[in-house]
């Protein structure tokens, strides 16, 4: 059964017109080692009192890469779903929907009432923004303007693309930051939209462009989030990058070693604004860092977690928690849209490739029953363009394991999937969550005052491939955990114990 919404009622959650304020008891351990070597484990519990903002503001959210296969996916999708679009095709009458976002599409279990499941949706957690709200808007280095740039992605039905242009002419993309060093040489002829100068001049007119989007749309709160090119890797380099100071003076120096999207990243810090990254590259070289945990504005990434990467991170957990072991994991892809374009270059690719090796360490670290120290899986990641199949991209992914008393056994499978129907709702919930997170405050047992969460917003995990987590906290790549924290601190924040799956009612 699914309910709407619901509320609290509980001594330890108070409801006002402005805020949500709970106390929540976080039960943990506290891990000893005696001197003979036994280890000890303690039961811990701390008081945290969490008090998340109720008023949810009009949002604008500006992409950067807006005039890409995501973006005008994306932006299609809301307006199709905020004006109840319906489109014909071969299968029958099509409705929008928002398939394939958690905060939209999934729900929570709330309990039981006599004797059947109650479930809410995701978003009925904590107060968010409606994506039909949202004010879109962002730049690209291409200047069509957003229909246009929809029938060059090729991604969603015509039918539905006809019903969408009047909505989409009028939509014209910022220019946008463009080094060619920084992406494959082939995105050249798309550049006709670019801001002039040296770095720090376009470091100001990004600033000053995210200001007017906000005058003019009359928005309380931005987000930004970066689906453009995945760009190379940054080099980091001591005294150029390694310190907010240091980069601050290597963009007043133009210094080439400084990626654009660091650049849109600086502005978003400077303005106050969150931003998010979707691509591989390592936007948030460690003085970008720097410079957001000093200004205490969110930061999150990185690289969309949408396809053969969301299935590695349940697969191989499953695998491991069940006590086999994967010795072999082999993923090949192609893909023929304009993101395969330009990771067919070498710099590009190896940004990607970097990304999606990580995925599997948490779960091979958790079980030294399974891998020796410093023993890992072999892990082959192959990606190639193939222009015919355009969006759709195939993923084809071979799993070998060893099993019972040597045996092994081999999983083989193979996805095809538009990569940007994909990526759009994750889009969508990457932009709402960061939104959420920068209103929920909180405080432990002894501290004086409310503070925010980490700047680095490792809530957002669940939806990225390479989370980016502050200094010291583990890494997190299994999905279901990387639910787990999300739902289970939203529920903290109204009160609600963790969905632990004891179900002792019933036992
Ligand atoms: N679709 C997925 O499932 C998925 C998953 C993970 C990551 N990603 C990443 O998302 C990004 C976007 O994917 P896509 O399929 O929309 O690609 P795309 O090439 O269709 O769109 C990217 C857009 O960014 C623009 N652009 C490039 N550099 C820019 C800059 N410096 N400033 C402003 N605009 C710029 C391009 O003109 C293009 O329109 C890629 O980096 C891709 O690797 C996608």
């Amino acid at each position: 059964m699914l309910v709407d919404s619901f509320e609290v009622q509980s001594p330890n959650v108070v409801y006002s017109d402005e805020h949500i304020t709970s106390t929540y008891d976080y039960a943990s351990t506290k891990l000893d080692r005696a001197p003979d070597g036994k280890w000890v484990v303690k039961p811990t519990s701390t008081s945290y009192q969490f008090r998340v903002d109720r008023r949810v503001p009009k949002l604008g959210v500006m992409l950067v890469g807006w005039g890409g296969n995501n973006g005008t996916t994306l932006t299609a999708g809301i307006l199709a779903n905020k004006h109840g679009i319906t489109w014909m095709t071969k299968d029958g009458l099509k409705k929008p929907n928002f398939y394939g976002s958690l905060t939209q599409a999934a729900t929570v279990r709330v309990g039981n009432f006599e004797g059947e499941e109650v479930y809410a949706p995701f978003k009925a957690l904590l107060p968010m923004v409606e994506p039909n709200d949202i004010v879109l808007g962002g730049w690209d280095i291409s200047g069509l303007n957003l229909a246009e740039a929809m029938e060059r992605a090729k991604v969603l039905d015509w039918t539905l693309q006809e019903q969408m242009v009047p909505y989409m002419r009028e939509m014209v993309p910022l220019p946008g930051i463009y080094d060619p060093d920084f992406v494959a040489a082939n995105q050249e002829e798309r550049a006709d939209n670019l801001i002039k100068g040296t770095k720090s001049e376009q470091l100001a007119v990004v600033r000053q462009q995210i200001r007017a989007f906000k005058e003019a749309n009359q928005v309380d709160k931005i987000v930004v989030l970066w689906t453009a090119n995945t760009e190379r890797f940054a080099q980091v380099v001591e005294g150029l990058n390694d310190t907010a100071d240091n980069l601050l003076a290597s963009i007043e120096r133009n210094e080439a070693e400084i990626a654009p999207s660091t650049l849109y990243a600086v502005a978003c810090v400077q303005e106050g604004v969150p931003f998010v990254n979707g691509s591989p590259q390592n936007t948030f070289v460690p003085g970008m860092i720097d410079l957001a945990v000093k200004h205490n504005v969110l930061i999150g990434g990185d690289d969309f977690k949408s396809g053969q990467t969301k299935l590695k991170s349940v697969l191989v957990d499953f695998l491991v928690g069940a006590g086999i072991k994967p010795t072999s994991i082999v993923s090949y892809n192609h893909l023929g849209n304009n993101d395969g374009l330009n990771l067919s270059a070498p710099q590009t690719f190896r940004s990607k490739e970097i990304s999606k090796s990580n995925v599997v360490d948490d779960m091979v670290a958790s079980n030294s029953i399974l891998y020796a120290p410093g023993e890992h899986p072999d892990h082959c990641v192959v990606i190639k363009y193939v222009p015919y199949v355009g969006d759709s991209k195939r993923a084809m992914d071979e799993y070998t394991s060893e099993i019972f008393m040597g045996g092994r056994n081999t999983l083989v499978i193979h996805n095809t999937c538009e990569d940007s129907l994909l990526a759009a709702p994750i889009i969508l919930d990457l932009v709402l969550l960061a939104e959420l997170v920068t209103r929920i405050h909180l405080k432990k047992d002894g501290e004086e005052a409310f503070h925010g969460l980490h700047p680095i917003a490792v809530l957002l995990s669940y939806l990225t491939k390479a989370p980016l987590v502050p200094y010291g906290t583990p890494v997190v790549n299994a999905l279901a955990k990387q639910r787990a924290m999300l739902e289970n601190i939203m529920r903290a924040c109204v009160g609600l114990a963790p969905d632990n799956n004891m179900l002792m009612e019933f036992k």
